[in-house]
């Protein structure tokens, strides 16, 4: 039986609907409007399209999204001054520096520099902190709209056993954290596998809920899934053809799954809702606490 579609792109909606009523209340009764600033080092296209979006969506939410373009060529310290500008600003509550960074560039050095209390990619060290110990401040968009997505789908996580193809600190490890911890969306038992990984496939047919965060296109078949597991497909790639795909092979794995996320429309815009999100709590933040 095919699988359940996850509706990324009506959720998002949703989510985005919401928020925009709640910036609206914070305006009216703080008169705080909450401002993202994005920085874009350099013109790489995929770059180019994502900033683009997430600058549209502030605006739609009735937000303030700034972007600010700096050459590829740029040097770190230019770029350093920039963030600490932006931190200065008592306009911008969230920063958001997309990645990739060029390689002249130290991503490290430029991430510890966001005011953590800006830091709504939630890649600080401070917010990184929090997440493991299970207080979170700021959790990254990618994994954050993927918990919501489970949530709202009624996909119970607690003792599930959910395996994470891919251990970046974007998605994987973040993911990975929300997954095992206590509460709604956690309580599960999480295997996180990686390029060292002996047998991915073996390890990827005992999830109940599987996270493919692999990077690469369709690796994830129908052998590699639990009958009746839920997917989420985090990748996005462009064919030569100019179609999109994921990182999961949706014909085939589509036939095996209970759910599933599509591409495009599944996780992508999630991500661009819970930065919203994540802009609107460092908004709130800023909120005098008598208020
Ligand atoms: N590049 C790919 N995904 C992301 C993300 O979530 N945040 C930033 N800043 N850059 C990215």
């Amino acid at each position: 039986m095919a699988a359940r579609i996850l509706d990324g792109k009506a959720l998002a909606q949703k989510v985005r609907t919401q928020i925009k009523a709640e910036v609206a209340k914070l305006r009216a009764e703080a008169q705080i409007v909450p401002g993202l600033a994005v920085v874009l080092v350099g013109d790489d296209p995929a770059s180019q399209v994502y900033v683009r979006n997430k600058e549209n969506a502030c605006k739609v939410a009735g937000m303030n999204g700034t972007l600010h373009r700096l050459p590829a060529d740029v040097s770190q310290a230019k770029l350093l001054d920039t963030i600490d500008r932006l931190n200065a600003d008592p306009t911008v509550h969230g920063i958001l520096v997309q990645l990739p960074l060029p390689r002249q560039i130290d991503e490290r050095v430029v991430l510890e520099r966001v005011d953590p209390r800006k830091d709504v990619d939630g890649f600080h060290p401070e917010n990184v902190g929090l997440l493991t110990i299970g207080s979170p401040r700021f959790v990254p968009c990618t994994p954050l709209g993927i918990g919501e997505l489970l949530v709202e789908a009624g996909i119970e996580t607690k003792g599930a056993n959910a395996v994470v193809l891919g251990r970046s600190n974007i998605v994987g490890k973040p993911m990975a954290l929300l997954l095992v911890r206590k509460g709604k969306g956690g309580d599960a038992t999480v295997t996180i596998c990686h390029t060292g990984t002996r047998d991915t496939a073996s390890i990827a047919r005992q999830a109940d809920i599987l996270i493919a965060a692999v990077g690469r296109p369709e690796q994830v078949q129908a052998d590699w899934v639990k009958p009746g597991a839920v997917v989420i497909d985090v990748g996005i790639h462009k064919r030569e053809d100019g179609s999109l795909c994921g990182d999961v092979h949706y014909p085939t794995v589509s036939q095996v799954a209970s759910a599933i996320t599509p591409v495009p429309g599944g996780v992508g815009p999630m991500t661009v809702a819970m930065l919203l999100k994540n802009t609107l709590l460092a908004a709130e933040l800023t909120r005098p606490k008598s208020d």
